[in-house]
């Protein structure tokens, strides 16, 4: 097992010879992802160490795409999108164009949930739909938009619950197929996003931790869901407020199920149920 010390040596090496610097990430999540890669590469730490500090920026990212943790799917918490669809989108329907940021998007399900919602309520077209993330390997996965079947298919009831159900209008009820969005095919394991969504999705490689803006726009909603867990207090903070910068007037912040803001209001943020809105400070 892996000490604490080591840990923090790992770190230290990574930030002095590479663009990434995780010495603001909770130390706890690296432990375990570094031991597997370990024993996937079947060397010891020390040689590890080695390897990085020869500097060769493949083998760095390829340490990096095996670090992250990338666990996402489609509508994740239903309740969630339940609450994008019919409380925020809403009141950003008549706005001429809508930006949306998803940083940490993993392999992109995120983005084409959030682009079927806006299709569904006839939004699409005049939305610019942003992914980054720092695993380029994730990257590619949501650039091609296609997923095992067998690992997915439960979440496609979470489609249903989003798509075909109403829990603010149980009257509403409708009756759109998988089809309409999706190849499927079982028999080679594949689920495939169509066509019309993956051209429109950007997704590009970005750190959060650079604490910069990489499109040069400011963005109506922004969601970043289960990715602050990874990141001390310090970092939460940091990147919340440049969350904040970053989002318009009136503006919106989704987070994961399980995070929150310490202290919304002082941050520049009011808490209405699963999102955050922006206040004028
Ligand atoms: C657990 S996944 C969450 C995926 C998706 N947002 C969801 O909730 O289903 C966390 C993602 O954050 C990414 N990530 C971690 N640190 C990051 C950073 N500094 N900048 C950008 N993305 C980061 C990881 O690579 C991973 O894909």
């Amino acid at each position: 097992m892996l000490t604490a010390e080591q840990i923090k040596l790992f770190i230290r090496v990574l930030k002095y010879n590479s663009e990434y610097d995780f010495s603001d990430y909770a130390p706890k999540s690296f432990a375990r992802r570094v031991e597997k890669l370990l024993e996937d590469l079947q060397i010891d730490f020390y040689e590890l160490i080695d390897k990085i500090e020869n500097g060769d920026p493949d083998f760095i990212q390829f340490v990096v795409n095996n670090i992250t943790v990338n666990t996402t799917e489609l509508f994740r918490d239903p309740k969630v999108w339940q609450a994008i669809r019919y409380r925020i989108l809403p009141r950003l329907k008549d706005n001429e164009v809508i930006n949306i940021w998803h940083p940490g998007c993993s392999s992109g399900q995120e983005v084409y949930s959030m682009m079927i919602i806006l299709n569904e309520e006839g939004l699409l077209e005049k939305s610019n739909l942003y992914g980054t993330d720092i695993n380029t390997e994730m990257l590619e996965i949501a650039r091609k938009g296609e997923y095992s079947y067998r690992l997915n298919v439960e979440y496609l009831q979470n489609f249903d619950e989003v798509i075909n159900k109403n829990p603010y209008d149980y009257q509403h009820v409708s009756n759109v197929p998988y089809s309409k969005y999706f190849e499927i095919d079982p028999i080679n394991d594949i689920i495939r996003v169509k066509p019309f969504l993956r051209e429109k999705a950007v997704f590009v490689k970005h750190n959060l931790v650079s604490l910069t803006n990489p499109f040069e726009r400011q963005f109506d909603m922004i969601l970043c869901r289960n990715v602050l867990i990874y990141f001390n207090r310090n970092l939460q903070s940091k990147v919340i407020n440049l969350f904040y910068r970053n989002l318009k007037y009136p503006g919106y912040l989704v987070l994961g199920y399980h995070e929150t803001i310490l202290d919304a209001e002082s941050m520049g943020f009011f808490k209405h149920g699963y999102y955050f809105a922006k206040k004028l400070k």
